[in-house]
């Protein structure tokens, strides 16, 4: 373990390569995740949101999620990241659940209730990072991830009132839920390895994994819903 501290841009320079490779492909995948989901999920749900007032909330919630992928790639490009790398495409797998396009709001919401718990924790795990211009980012984002899981929440609470209505959304929770224990990575990596040793990331794939999964079952619960037995990733 290492307690090195970089507290700001220009003391990246000195770090240790690996420590320099390590933030860079963290802040890559941030960037490319934040502009996909945007662009999978949040804008095209503008056009499902079944009211004015849903419709405005969902424009926020676009906004934001085109502004996280803004905010990581400015840093990125800050320490040197060419821009190529930090959109869809640029080489790097994207994650399965990107693959399926958004087709209802029922969807959506079960995206925002489930996989936005998913990014807090992601954000959460970055609060205490040793690059601080990172650690300063997750500060600066994480109240709008709070905003995103709590709309999945209010709209869910609104679904669930009738039953055609929570039946659509279990429908759409079944749906998404297989891919999203997934997107903490695999137990044996040796990324995380890589980013636990430099501290910058704080926890294994599977602390967070076991975390995520404890908490999302208590949110789905609070709306009657049930989370599908899903297999974990090896
Ligand atoms: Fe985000
Ligand atoms: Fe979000």
């Amino acid at each position: 373990m290492s307690d090195l501290v970089v507290k700001t841009v220009e003391e990246l320079k000195d770090a240790p390569e690996e420590y320099r490779a390590a933030v860079a492909k963290l802040v890559i995948s941030h960037a490319v995740n934040e502009l996909y989901g945007a662009q999978v999920f949040d804008e095209p749900a503008i056009a499902y949101a079944p009211t004015p007032y849903a419709k405005w909330l969902t424009c926020r919630v676009a906004m934001e999620e085109y502004g996280h992928h803004v905010r990581f790639k400015q840093l990125g490009v800050q320490i040197g990241i060419p821009e190529e790398r930090m959109v869809p495409g640029a080489g790097k797998k994207p994650l399965s659940i990107f693959e399926f396009p958004l087709k209802t709001w029922e969807e959506f919401v079960a995206i925002k209730l489930l996989a936005d718990l998913a990014e807090i924790l992601q954000v959460e795990d970055l609060l205490h990072c040793t690059f601080h211009p990172l650690r300063n980012l997750a500060r600066a984002t994480m109240p709008e991830e709070r905003f995103h899981a709590q709309f999945g929440e209010d709209f869910a609470a609104e679904l669930i009132k009738t039953p055609e209505g929570k039946a659509t959304l279990q429908a759409a929770v079944n749906d998404y839920w297989p891919y999203l224990p997934k997107f903490f990575g695999g137990s044996k990596s040796k990324n995380n390895e890589i980013f636990r040793k430099w501290k910058i990331k704080q926890r294994t794939n599977d602390e967070m994994r076991e975390d995520y999964v404890r908490r999302a079952t208590e949110v789905a619960t609070k709306y009657g819903l049930t989370l599908p037995e899903v297999r974990q990733a090896a």
